[in-house]
């Protein structure tokens, strides 16, 4: 049974399983009584899991062939696969996305102070504090919640050595501004690519910008290997050392020649990457017929706007980004509660931004200061569900309750 096979038939069983209700009022919503709008939670980064059958034959092809992990066949192919997607010459596949960012910048000699935006999820920071690297919060525009090259430029020190920008919710970073930095100030320059997988910026699909960039493919990503990543790049050196660095420092059975880590993609989350390959296109369909259906039933009620994609891009449309306005009839939080006691489970990210969390916030107790905007729309942005598991009639339910919390008396 092939993807479209298993989501149609999916979609039909909850339909008929489940009679959504109607919600013309606040007094339709489960906050003010009345029953919840779906049996079942909808999560926020279901996982997008392909054909289960082609899963399963390479999974008993691994275990037949007794080859588990240690750069096998599956994850070398993988290799291959998600280079010539992306239009680069290297992928080097890692257990996830934080051992990738941390293998990225040991690579690049990053030391010192690397710039970084706040908006973003923890393990940017995380990934540089690891390594004792300091990771200094960079302010976002608040139109298209990426670094703002002015606020990189103000952040700079004599002990800055790199940028890493954060193309975050798959929308492309200001790469080329931020070049222009890198070169002005004679800083590396890299990406945090774990929302982009098969987003594009001018045509050419992230992934061959900077020096190197970094996917995660986390179960949540829009495309997952259970749990995974990989630093993609076109510079050969950096991509020998980041393959050393990942597997122990080994070159050859008894020689290591450099200080390394366990980085390895075990076989099976190769095997679970290639088969989500196959179906990639399937996801990006669906994800773009709930975006849109998002964005005509949102653009009607005053006081939500949502984050648009650019459709000349290529998008993966993971993300429903929502702002809610102060003049919205209910807090943005209130709305979320609202949205839980439906069981939408919907999410603030990235509140309240990795300055106001440890250990940053005891570093720079000062640092929200200098984020204004990042501040900002960490308070007003609400994530919600999409993905192969979210119908459009799920959309519509979801924008039923949104209507009726904008018709809730202030
Ligand atoms: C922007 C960003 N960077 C890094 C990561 C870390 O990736 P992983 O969970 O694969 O370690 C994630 C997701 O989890 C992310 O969203």
């Amino acid at each position: 049974m092939g993807t479209t096979t298993t989501i149609r038939k999916t979609a039909a069983k909850v339909a008929t399983l489940t009679r959504l209700k109607q919600v013309r009022s606040p007094a339709d919503l489960a906050i003010n009584g009345a029953p919840a709008m779906f049996p079942e939670p909808l999560h926020v980064g279901r996982p997008n899991i392909g054909d289960h059958k082609s899963f399963l034959q390479r999974a008993s092809d691994i275990l037949d062939g007794g080859w588990l992990t240690n750069n096998g066949p599956v994850a070398q192919e993988f290799e291959q696969r998600v280079a010539s997607f992306l239009g680069v010459k290297h992928c080097v596949a890692m257990c996830n996305g934080t051992i990738a960012l941390e293998i990225a910048t040991r690579a690049l000699d990053l030391k010192g102070e690397v710039i970084v935006p706040s908006y973003t999820f923890i393990a940017t920071a995380h990934a540089l504090q690891w390594q004792e690297i300091t990771p200094i919060f960079a302010d976002i525009d608040p139109a298209t919640h990426n670094l703002d090259p002015a606020a990189v430029w103000r952040m700079i020190t004599p002990r800055t050595t790199g940028i890493i920008g954060v193309h975050l919710w798959g929308r492309p970073s200001p790469v080329k501004e931020l070049e222009a930095i890198g070169r002005e100030h004679d800083l590396r320059l890299m990406f945090d690519a774990s929302h982009g997988f098969g987003c594009s910026l001018g045509g050419k699909l992230l992934g061959g910008f900077g020096e190197c960039e970094v996917f995660s493919f986390h179960a949540t990503k829009f495309f997952n290997t259970f749990e995974g990543g990989a630093v993609v790049t076109d510079n050969d050196a950096l991509a020998e050392k980041m393959r050393l660095m990942r597997n122990f420092g080994f070159s050859g059975y008894d020689n290591v020649i450099y200080p390394g880590t366990n980085g390895k993609m075990t076989e099976i989350a190769a095997a679970m990457g290639l088969t989500n390959l196959e179906d990639l296109e399937e996801f990006i369909a669906i994800n773009r017929r709930n975006y849109k259906c998002y964005q005509n039933c949102i653009a009607s009620i005053p006081g939500l706007t949502m984050l648009g994609y650019d459709e000349s891009e290529h998008n993966n449309y993971q993300y429903i980004v929502v702002e809610v306005a102060p003049y919205f009839p209910v807090s943005r939080d209130r709305m979320i509660e609202v949205l839980r006691a439906e069981n939408v489970l919907a999410r603030r990210y990235f509140w309240p931004g990795c300055h106001n969390m440890e250990p940053y916030r005891s570093f720079y107790p000062h640092a929200g200061l200098l984020l204004p905007k990042t501040n900002a729309v960490a308070e007003r942005v609400v994530v919600l569900p999409t993905g192969s598991a979210v119908s459009t009639a799920d959309v519509e339910a979801i924008c039923s309750i949104l209507r009726a919390a904008a018709l809730t008396p202030r």
